[in-house]
This record gives C-alpha cells, structure tokens and sequence, in this order.
C-alpha cells in the first residue's frame, strides 16, 4: 500500500506571526481528516521553529524548502541537514522549478541535495517537470526520465517522494489534466527500483480540483502551492473527499 502525502510550499509567503495565524484555523480542521493521509506543511527557514513549536503534538509534519550538501561551511545563504533536523523538519523540497529556474539548482545539485537530506534523517520531496516549450515539442517523457535518472544516482528509494510538477501549470491556474498528471506519474513510477514510492501531482491544485486528482490510481497525493496559504482552501484539500468509482470514471 503506498502512503498518501499531502504537502503544502508555502514559497516565500508568510511571516511567524502570519504562520501562527494561519495554524490556528487549520490545524481544528485536521480532526476529520482520515489518519492515512500524511499532511505537510513546507514554510520558509525563518518559521520553521514557531511553526514546529506550534505543531508539536499534531500530526503535521514540518518541511523545509531546501538542503545544502555539506553539514556546515562557508556557503552563504544556505542551510544545511542538522540545522534542520534540530528544529524537528522531517520532510525538504529539493529540486523544486523555481529553484532550477531563478538560482542555477541542476540535476548534480538536486542530487547532492537529496543524498544530504537522506544522510541526515530528511525525506526528500524530489520535484521534476517540464516547460510548456519542452511539452509542446513533445519532450516531456524524455526530460522527465533524464530528471530522474540523474537526480536518484545513489538514492534510497525508500525514504523518498517524488512531486510530478509541470511547470506551465505552477501558479497559473492551468492545472494539468487528472488523467494526464496520472499518465506522467506512472511513466515516473515506471522508471523506479521501489514502485511504492509516494508521487504527488502539483500545479494549481485547488479545493475544487483535488476531488479529481486523487481519485487517479497513480496518484498518491498533492503538492500545494498557493491554495496551502489559507486555512479554509488546504483544509478542503487535505479532506479531500474519496470519489465513488462512478463519479470517477466519468472524470
Ligand atoms: P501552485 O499550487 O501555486 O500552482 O504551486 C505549485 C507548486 O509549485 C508547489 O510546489
């Protein structure tokens, strides 16, 4: 059985004060949610210890953005394995677009980057996908397999979740297609040693298109960008509701 994963980016939004806030309007919610969904909330450095404060006792599990290589060094700006763990992280997003697109992260560098969250207890959150350009001259399964190939070089797959994100579809409200976000996510499954590893859809997921998303067979949970920075919206994600076989193959 594989495990449902549901992860909120929070990106560069919300101050401490703002991440208290919006806990306390989420966190109640969580009550309904069934117990085998595995909820994640990824926030900026600066809220990662009031937010694990605040969480303590729940059963959302902390995330952060990004991991360096090293255990510590003269590498400003970046953040590293221990520093994270020391504040009760768990999960790290690595490899994220918006990451290889504004600041030069590549395939070797998601891939130091995983290797150094495994070593140091971090479940990596591996995202790949492609442009719109690279869809439209019809190389995404290409692009995808080569993302994969060079980011899981010595990776256990078995601390591992991978996030199928188109990147035309981030933060545009294009989502893609369920049925083709389930295609990709079983060509990704195809190219793996261990086929139980988690693979989230992300790109505009909404409270109005989650219902759908998981009810593809492929897909084992969500990565949620904009709609994970209100109560309300991530609340009706992660209490998605389990479509009847009916409603879905009319999907
Ligand atoms: P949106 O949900 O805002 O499209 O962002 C998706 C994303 O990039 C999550 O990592």
């Amino acid at each position: 059985m594989r495990k449902i994963v549901i992860a909120g980016n929070w990106k560069m939004y919300k101050t401490q004060a703002e991440s208290q806030e919006f806990l306390q309007g989420f966190l109640p919610s969580l009550e309904q949610t069934p117990q085998d969904r595995d909820v994640i909330l990824c926030v900026p450095f600066t809220d990662l210890n009031v937010v694990s404060k605040n969480l303590h006792g729940s059963r959302v599990h902390l995330g952060a953005q990004n991991v360096h290589w090293e255990e510590f060094g003269a590498y400003t700006g970046e953040i590293s394995g221990p520093m994270l763990t020391e504040v009760g992280v768990r999960y790290v997003i690595v490899g994220h677009s918006e990451r290889r697109q504004y600041f030069g992260e590549t395939d070797e560098t998601v891939n130091l980057r995983i290797k150094a969250a495994q070593r140091y207890e971090l479940i990596p959150i591996l995202c790949v996908g492609e442009t719109k350009q690279q869809r439209d001259a019809g190389e995404t399964e290409r692009l995808i397999i080569n993302q994969l190939e060079k980011a899981l070089v010595d990776v256990d797959q078995n601390k591992l979740v991978i996030a199928y994100e188109p990147i035309w579809a981030i933060g545009t409200g294009d989502t893609c297609e369920a049925k083709e976000a389930n295609r990709v996510i079983g060509l990704i499954r195809s190219q793996l040693s261990n086929p139980n590893v988690p693979i989230q859809y992300g790109g505009s997921v909404k409270p109005n298109n989650i219902d759908e998303i998981m009810a593809q067979p492929e897909i084992d949970g969500a990565l949620v960008g904009g709609a994970s920075l209100e109560p309300e919206s991530f609340s009706r994600i992660v209490n998605y509701k389990v479509l009847s076989p009916e409603n879905t193959l009319k999907s």
